[in-house]
């Protein structure tokens, strides 16, 4: 069934208090809740009551204590209906019984390695009892859990814990009540054999919150990273947005099997371990970025998400993007802002750009959904996070923090919607931005098309802008959107040239807003004909096309003084080099102005700021240049064309490159800060491109910094570099790899996905004898995501295999996945969502595994949405 934005209604009952008493069996978990509710007097009156399940088995139905009457209710698995409800407030007390062990979706109540966890979000607290399952019940939640003492010591809950104690025949319980109010798919409960780290967070009221991060027994030591981050994020939140922690506890929970990253659950946000568990010897510098930022992620959620949460599913991104805002921040301040910027653009690229071109294409708003599930995408998450940041161009940052505090001033306690949200800043900022707004609405990345001209006699200066955006799904025709370019003008010498203040009157400076289908704008007194930087910080998720040539383009990545710009014109030069190799299928005259400025570069820069310059040397993806060719994509010619280039450049920059290899050497002991991870990313992808270009001293180097390393960042990134040199030594290296870490599952992950991405047509082989690997396990997502995810996702040549075979793979898994966990299965199948920008060879293949999935018998909503709009 499609579900519609416009068919929203408040519900006809509301549910103010819930006490829950769990008692956790491996097989018959007990849940009995007592609901107090009444008539919403925003609803209808005197009809029937309907709660939703999901694979419920009712054992007992009382009303006021009363036992039901048959005659009164009507259960199956997907409802409860009380057909005539009391007139005044009253109870409901609903046992159900689950089995947590034979819960393969991971949704709702279920086991991960030997502890009880739960997942809600977004409709899995239907799975544990008849509740009304939607975002804008709130309602005072109180947790009795009981387990056996020996099974599971340790019982957590959501809010405060107010007591503990023996239950009996080895049973003991806890009791955890949250004062707040809060939708059910912020509820959670833990029980478990765990160890902790704990420490204590004063809050800036002076509140002593005891905060902890659980673990599997044993592993307690590699938690105390996340532990760290989650103090410094609970400082940051207090710095830079003045929020508050509420609670006396605040626990984070790490389990083995997830469907996802992390989530939010009041007080206690249970993880995917793979973003807890960190250590020098297993965890890359990537991982530790990922674990800081996702530990903050869902730290800020407690306020934007559940002291806010969303009216409905489909204000989905008013918590997300707004959440990913806010980590992008921290981390951009408490790392390299620069550095984070690009990292978070060449993600947005990568997987929201993609989405947004192809049959799943959706605005950050969705109007309908058939399965929600399917919706938590990189344009809810990161095209949302961008449509903030333009608001913060936009209004400015004084404004936009007035409209922040507004926002929370006016919202606390409620469900609340974009319009909401976005009334706050027009408020704040004395702005319309009812145009503005429309980046909600309207799917697509626009194009924006730059022409220059410059008129030595007048000293004038004119840029001819224009926007156009693709249509897309139920979307034919497009309005322009308001789009802010921060931008400058810098003189073939380098200098910033000052610009006209009337060229962008009436915006905050050096930002001007297209917000119609064309502008031109025009600069007095330019000395010199300029170079243009437009979209600075990449101010809007948009392509950008301009006129540059290569000498114009190097103007740019010399002296530039905004950091992005700089990165994002040797991205264009490579780019371009890479899309002329694809041309011609041979390699172009050498252009030595690259090599020449990128030498340039490191010697400047590659001191002073080896993290930007790791991002400088990386080249521009194979899907980066699939994308921007963007029709009858030959995946094989493009692979060839940037494997030319690669070595070319590297031959070209090997004496270079090796020695700033050996300068960045270090002795020092390992310590994941954002230094340290600058220099390792730097001496790294020095290796990688010096390998490419001297691969019989490349693959020595690599062997002896694989064997030498004491991280786990410097012999993954060995290991890396070795896994595209086809040869014994690469096959020895993955040996010893995971002989080394035959106990460390997330460790194999690494492993799996290294060989998942191998581009050779012997992969898929590797990859089925791989599926028959001890550690691998169709149950544990993160493990599927490894091995099979990697494959579709990250091996545009092997995935795309031009007879077929690498769709057929793809299609088999997720139709063996799908009977058990619909969400994993879904979410691989989306790697299809580029299928039509390919050749027609391969787009009939493409199709004709899409087809295949989308016809076979008992699909899961899931996959049935997924493979149905991508065909669509
Ligand atoms: N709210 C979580 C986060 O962004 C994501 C949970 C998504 N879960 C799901 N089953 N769709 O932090
Ligand atoms: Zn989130």
């Amino acid at each position: 069934a499609v579900i519609r934005l416009e068919d929203y209604r408040p519900t006809d009952y509301l549910i103010d208090r819930a006490e829950l008493d769990i008692r956790l069996d491996r097989h018959a978990t007990r849940i009995l809740a007592k609901l107090h509710l009444r008539a919403n007097p925003a609803g209808r009156p005197a009809v029937p009551l309907v709660l939703d399940g999901d694979e419920l088995r009712l054992v007992s139905l009382a009303i006021d204590d009363v036992p039901a009457s048959p005659q009164a209710f009507e259960a199956s698995p997907e409802r409860l209906v009380v057909h005539a409800p009391p007139a005044q407030p009253f109870t409901l007390t609903i046992e159900t019984e689950t089995d947590p062990t034979a819960n393969t979706k991971l949704m709702g109540l279920y086991r991960s390695g030997s502890a009880y966890c739960t997942q809600c979000e977004a409709e899995g607290f239907r799975r544990i009892t008849y509740f009304l399952d939607r975002p804008d019940v709130l309602c005072v939640f109180t947790t009795r859990i009981e387990a056996d003492r020996q099974e599971a010591p340790v019982l957590l809950g959501n809010g405060n814990p107010v007591a503990a104690g023996e239950a009996g025949g080895g049973r003991h319980f806890a009791i955890w009540h949250d004062p707040f109010p809060k939708p059910c798919y912020l509820f959670a409960i833990v029980g478990g054999r765990l160890d902790k780290v704990a420490d204590r967070f004063t809050t800036m009221s002076g509140r002593a919150v005891d905060v902890a991060v659980y673990v599997e027994p044993g592993k307690a030591a590699d938690a105390t990273y996340a532990l760290d981050a989650l103090k410094r994020s609970m400082a940051w939140d207090e710095r830079v947005f003045g929020r508050e922690y509420d609670l006396d506890v605040f626990n984070v929970v790490a389990v083995s099997d997830f469907n996802m990253g992390a989530m939010e659950n009041k007080g206690l946000n249970i993880f995917n371990d793979k973003y807890v568990l960190a250590s020098a010897e297993t965890a890359t510098d990537a991982d530790y970025a990922n674990i800081e930022a996702i530990i903050a992620h869902e730290y800020f959620h407690n306020w934007t998400g559940n002291r806010i949460t969303c009216r409905d599913w489909f204000q989905l991104c008013l918590k997300e993007g707004l959440t990913v805002f806010r980590d992008q921040e921290f981390s951009a301040d408490e790392r390299s802002r620069a550095v984070k910027r690009i990292a978070d653009v060449r993600v947005l690229r990568a997987q929201q750009f993609a989405e947004d071109s192809g049959p799943l294409a959706h605005p950050v708003r969705p109007r309908q959904y058939r399965e929600i599930n399917n919706f938590y995408t990189a344009t809810v998450y990161e095209k949302g996070a961008e449509v903030i940041r333009m608001l913060r161009t936009l209004i400015g940052d004084d404004a936009f923090r007035r409209g922040m505090d507004l926002y929370f001033d006016r919202y606390d306690g409620t469900a609340a919607t974009i319009e909401e949200f976005v009334a706050c800043f027009a408020e704040a900022s004395g702005r319309d931005l009812g145009h503005f707004a429309q980046w909600y609405e309207q799917a697509g990345t626009p194009t924006v098309n730059a022409r220059g001209h410059y008129d030595a006699e007048a000293k004038t200066y004119r840029l001819a802008l224009t926007q156009v955006t693709p249509p897309t799904p139920g979307q034919p025709e497009k309005a322009p959107q308001v789009i802010p370019i921060r931008l400058g003008l810098v003189g073939g010498s380098g200098a910033e040239i000052a610009l006209s203040p009337a060229a962008t009157a009436g915006h905050m400076p050096g930002v001007f807003v297209l917000d119609g289908p064309s502008a031109t704008l025009t600069f007095t007194n330019v000395p010199e004909k300029p170079v243009p930087s437009l979209l600075r910080g990449f101010s809007a998720p948009v392509r950008l096309e301009i006129d540059l040539d290569e000498d114009e383009l190097l103007v740019l990545f010399r002296y530039d003084s905004d950091a992005f710009n700089q990165w994002q014109s040797a991205q264009t030069v490579a780019t371009r080099a890479i899309l002329r190799a694809v041309g011609a299928g041979t390699p172009p005259a050498p252009d030595r102005r690259m090599a020449d400025a990128l030498r340039h570069f490191l010697s400047m820069r590659a001191g002073s700021d080896p993290a930007f310059a790791a991002q400088v040397l990386a080249l521009p993806t194979e899907a980066d240049i699939a994308r921007e060719i963007g029709h009858d994509v030959d995946p094989d010619a493009v692979h060839r064309a940037r494997q030319l280039v690669k070595v070319e450049l590297g031959a070209a920059l090997a004496a270079e490159l090796a020695e700033l290899y050996s300068q960045l050497s270090s002795r020092e002991p390992y310590v994941p800060d954002a230094a340290g991870a600058g220099r390792r990313a730097l001496r790294n992808a020095c290796l990688d491109l010096f390998a490419a270009g001297r691969p019989a001293e490349g693959e020595d180097l690599a062997m002896r910094q694989f064997r030498d390393a004491d991280n786990m960042t410097d012999r993954f990134a060995a290991l890396g570099v070795l896994s595209h040199l086809p040869g014994a030594a690469r096959e020895t290296a993955l040996a010893e790899f995971s002989e080394r870490f035959r106990n460390n599952a997330l460790v194999l992950d690494k492993w799996f996905s290294l060989q998942a991405m191998i581009p050779e047509p012997e992969t898929l082989e590797r990859l089925r004898g791989l599926m028959r690997h001890p550690a691998f396990s169709m149950g544990n997502p993160n493990r599927v995501r490894s091995l099979i995810g990697s494959f579709a996702m990250a091996n545009l040549t092997q995935f795309n295999r031009a007879d077929g075979a690498g769709y057929d793979f793809v299609a088999d898994m997720v139709l063996a996945l799908d009977a058990r966990n619909p969400q994993v299965a879904a979410r691989l199948l989306t790697a299809f969502r580029t299928w039509k920008m390919l050749e027609p060879r391969r787009r009939a293949e493409a199709e004709k595994a899409l087809r295949r999935v989308a016809g076979t018998p008992g699909l899961s909503p899931d996959v049935a949405d997924i493979s149905g709009r991508s065909l669509s």
